[in-house]
């Protein structure tokens, strides 16, 4: 079984490696792309899939960014950034779009200011990881694969 997967970072996590390093890592948004891809093989194989098809996406426009999670996925990773807690509107789209997503933040958002205590997208969402830097998308998306396996091997709804 084949599974499409998008990993869609949202508003200014191009910037990552430049900005705030101290909160979200020294490393840049390729880099980041480039170890789930590496870690892919291997969550394919234990999750059970034959072969897992990444695309990377990265917007800071809300339009663009609709239109991509509105394509043909079994599953979306997605980190929103600072839309997470400001854009009803992304929320709506999650919800419409009808695919499972599994949200993640690099930084852990509750111990933070109390702005980002509340994301408007995770109560639609599969699940929510944060605060494990970059090991917040390898957990979200081994997750993901499962819960997407789970639906199409017909497990779960
Ligand atoms: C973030 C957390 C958001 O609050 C912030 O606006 C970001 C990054 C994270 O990955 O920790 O842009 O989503």
């Amino acid at each position: 079984m084949d599974c499409r997967i998008l990993i869609a970072n949202g508003v200014n996590l191009d910037l990552l490696g430049k900005r705030e390093p101290d909160i979200y890592g020294a490393f840049t948004l390729p880099q980041v792309e480039k170890t789930i891809e590496n870690s892919t093989k291997g969550l394919a194989k234990l999750v059970g899939f034959d072969a897992i098809q990444l695309s990377f996406f990265q917007s800071n426009q809300e339009g663009e960014f609709f239109a991509k999670i509105s394509q043909n996925w079994d599953g979306i990773l997605i980190n929103p950034g600072a839309w997470s807690h400001t854009s009803l509107a992304l929320a709506d789209r999650l919800k419409a779009v009808n695919i499972p997503y599994v949200e993640v933040h690099l930084s852990n958002i509750s111990a933070r200011e109390p702005i980002r205590h509340k994301s408007l997208c995770a109560s639609s969402a599969a699940g929510v990881v944060y605060g494990l830097g970059l090991d917040s998308y390898l957990t979200g998306l081994y997750a993901l694969l499962l819960k997407v396996y789970s639906s199409k091997s017909g497990l779960q709804p």
